[in-house]
């Protein structure tokens, strides 16, 4: 009888324990379903403000940054909104029944930065003029701009909306929906429009080129 007594208590105690187990397994798990994240994404993208490309320029458009503000303003980037103005888009336009490309969303939406965002998240010096500008590729800069900048302090600059552009961004944009879309070669397409901070050889390199 004592025995049995005792192999109850034993049996009761482990399904407590595995109980308390499942519980304690569980709230990370109902958290973390990749549709709940995904959304929670979104959300966050659309809190951050649009800064403009200025913003970046003061810091980014140094030489010991590769001037990558002036090499980004040379690339088709910088005038995707211009271009809607042009003969081509034109064209294009009136294929579709669109009277003024540069007032519709269905070709702003790829040619213009944060085109969705409401007006209150596009701060003074946001220009739709700008094009696809940084914050196309990096995230709208209203909260990382100022924790980025700061040495090993990537997950919160990442956390505040900081972004690392992969393929899967560029072909938000690079796809069929694009009227005049032909195909889209990531390797080299980025080759096009890339920049990184030059190496302590890269800009020695420069110097004695004089550059
Ligand atoms: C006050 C100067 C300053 C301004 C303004 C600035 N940055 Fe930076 N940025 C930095 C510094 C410094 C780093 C390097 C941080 C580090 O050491 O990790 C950096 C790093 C970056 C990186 C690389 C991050 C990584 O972890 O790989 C990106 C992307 C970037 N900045 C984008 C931008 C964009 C976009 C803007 C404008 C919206 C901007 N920055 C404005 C100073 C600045
Ligand atoms: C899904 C995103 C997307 C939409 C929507 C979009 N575009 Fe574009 N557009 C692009 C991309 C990406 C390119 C560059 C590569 C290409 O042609 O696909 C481009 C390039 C262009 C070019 C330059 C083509 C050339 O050969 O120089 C014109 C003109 C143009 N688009 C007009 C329009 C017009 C007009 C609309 C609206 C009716 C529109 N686009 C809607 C993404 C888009
Ligand atoms: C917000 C939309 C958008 C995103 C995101 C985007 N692009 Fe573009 N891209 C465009 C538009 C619009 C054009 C056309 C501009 C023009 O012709 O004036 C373009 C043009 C280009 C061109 C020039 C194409 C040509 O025919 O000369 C290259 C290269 C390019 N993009 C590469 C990339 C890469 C690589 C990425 C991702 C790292 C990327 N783009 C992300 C919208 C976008
Ligand atoms: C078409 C998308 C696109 C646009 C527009 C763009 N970038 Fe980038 N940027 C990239 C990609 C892709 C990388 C490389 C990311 C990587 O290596 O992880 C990058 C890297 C960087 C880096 C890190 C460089 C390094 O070597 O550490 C900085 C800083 C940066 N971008 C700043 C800017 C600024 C400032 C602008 C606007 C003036 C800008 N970018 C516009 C796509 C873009």
């Amino acid at each position: 009888m004592k025995q049995l007594t005792w192999i109850l208590i034993v049996v009761f105690a482990a399904s407590l324990l595995c109980w308390g187990f499942a519980v304690s397994q569980e709230k990370p798990k109902a958290s973390t379903p990749k549709a709940a994240s995904e959304k929670a994404d979104t959300a966050k993208v659309k809190e951050h403000a649009y800064v403009g490309a200025s913003k970046c320029k003061m810091c980014h458009n140094a030489k010991k940054w590769g001037k990558i503000h002036d090499k980004w303003a040379a690339t088709k980037h910088a005038g995707a909104y211009a271009v809607l103005a042009g003969e081509k888009a034109q064209a294009v336009a009136k294929g579709v029944k669109i009277e003024n490309a540069q007032k519709s969303d269905k070709c702003l939406v790829c040619h213009v930065t944060g085109h969705e965002a409401s007006a209150k998240l596009k701060g003074e010096k946001y220009s739709m003029e700008e094009g696809v500008t940084c914050e196309a590729c990096h995230g709208p800069a209203g909260d990382y701009l100022a924790s980025h900048k700061k040495k090993d302090n990537e997950k919160q600059a990442m956390a505040d909306g900081l972004m690392k552009p992969t393929e899967e961004l560029c072909v938000t944009c690079h796809n069929e929906d694009s009227p005049t879309f032909k195909e889209f070669k990531y390797e080299e397409a980025l080759k096009l429009v890339a920049h990184h901070k030059p190496t302590k050889e890269e800009l020695e390199k420069e110097k004695a080129e004089g550059k």
